[in-house]
């Protein structure tokens, strides 16, 4: 089985690299030789450090260098807390076709949604979605975005001469002021790993209730969530056992932890063993905020004999309201985005044979404390000829 790629969550946000390798990614795929010349690389570089700082104690310091200029004034302590304000994650983004396309293909190819239309872009980024909307012929945009990338957008809507049309806001939408009393259609990429980390579909909630007309669209207005059962052996030793003898120590008290933190991961297709279960719908049209927590039932019949080490979740989205159905789908089958899958491990491997079901159901709600986080309590049990298990795990979206 090839080696699949992790992005862990924290601190930036939902989204990270797939195809776009980020620096953990390099990191983790990094085999001894280049662990060894990175070890003399650091040697180096600290010989040049220093040399760096004798020049610059030797001469007066370049002002300009300290931010003079008043373009950029921001820390890594800005990024920490604001990961959006950096371009690093918008590229990212923008850079996933399959979303961004989706996006633009929804919003180019059914025209006559937007046409004469105001709209409402909740969390605009670089303001991508609203260049769309005004391109495919609606009457005004409201851009709303709360981080500093705010800024940019107001200048990509100017050097792109649609200041008449589009109008950027900066700001919290549960703080800001529109000024128009209501919006015709709410557009908003808010979809987090495991679709609800983040919790971004609130404040899609909170703007579809304060603004949109009776007869409004959301769009997306569909977001359904997956599960299936994958064999992950090799992956498992790598994430969870390598904690059992770290350089000749005993680390596995970090394990608890590792099993408990869901992998955000690219799963191979032929992992997979059983088939997938749809767990939940949910109407943004409708919904309220209560809805995305939930329990729901599941039945993983499996495929084919293999052995189970992990449930792997993933989710859709649709677009009802085009000429035609259209969405995306983040799943193991479908390509790549930057969602990836969400992997889930289990304390016990299961060996299942062809026909046989694990049967359970998964608990999800955002975090008490911090409803960004996600919570999820997973109950399962197989009753088969080779493996009898019954069990319940929590695991932690942070
Ligand atoms: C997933 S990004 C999507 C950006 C852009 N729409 C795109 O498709 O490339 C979500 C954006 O929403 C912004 N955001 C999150 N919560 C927000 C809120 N409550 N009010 C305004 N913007 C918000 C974030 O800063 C981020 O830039």
């Amino acid at each position: 089985m090839g080696r699949r790629k992790s992005t862990n969550t924290t601190p930036t946000s939902t989204n990270s690299s797939n195809n776009f390798e980020g620096a953990n990614i390099r990191f983790r795929d990094a085999d001894d030789k280049e662990i060894a010349s990175n070890s003399s690389n650091l040697d180096d570089s600290i010989v040049a450090v220093d040399k760096a700082s004798e020049d610059v104690s030797m001469g007066e310091p370049d002002v300009s260098f300290f931010g003079c200029d008043g373009e950029d004034d921001k820390t890594s302590a800005d990024y920490y807390f604001d990961s959006y304000s950096h371009f690093g994650i918008h590229e990212e983004m923008l850079k996933d076709a399959v979303r961004t396309k989706t996006y633009q293909n929804v919003i180019y190819r059914n025209k006559f949604l937007f046409q004469n239309k105001i709209v409402l872009d909740v969390g605009a980024g670089t303001g991508i979605l609203s260049l769309f909307c005004a391109k495919a012929g609606a009457a005004h945009v409201y851009a709303v975005e709360c981080s500093h990338m705010a800024d940019m957008a107001k200048q990509i809507v100017e050097t792109n001469g649609l200041s008449d049309v589009v109008t950027v806001l900066k700001g919290k939408i549960e703080e800001i002021e529109l000024p128009v009393a209501k919006v015709d259609i709410i557009i908003s990429e808010w979809m987090g790993y495991f679709l609800l980390f983040e919790n971004m579909l609130n404040t899609v909630l909170y703007a579809r209730d304060k603004w949109l007309v009776d007869d409004g669209v959301v769009l997306p207005d569909e977001a359904s969530l997956y599960l299936t059962a994958i064999e992950d052996a090799e992956y498992k030793d790598d994430k969870i056992e390598f904690w059992n003898n770290v350089y000749g120590f005993d680390m596995s008290c970090i394990k608890k932890q590792a099993m408990m933190e869901p992998l955000v991961d690219t799963v191979d297709q032929k992992q997979i063993v059983t088939n997938c279960h749809l767990l939940k719908t949910m109407d943004i049209s409708k919904m309220v905020p209560g809805d995305a927590s939930f329990t729901a039932p599941f039945k993983l019949i499996a495929e084919r004999d293999d052995y189970i080490h992990a449930f792997v979740a993933y989710f859709d989205v649709s677009f009802t309201k085009c000429h035609k159905l259209m969405g995306f789908s983040t799943g193991p089958r479908s390509r790549a985005t930057h969602w990836k899958q969400t992997v889930l491990y289990l304390e016990d491997v299961l060996t299942i044979c062809e026909g046989e079901a694990i049967i359970g159901s998964m608990t999800v709600a955002p975090n008490k404390k911090n409803p960004r986080d996600v919570d999820i309590m997973v109950k399962y049990s197989l009753s088969g000829r080779r493996c009898v298990v019954s069990r319940v795990q929590f695991y932690k979206m942070r």
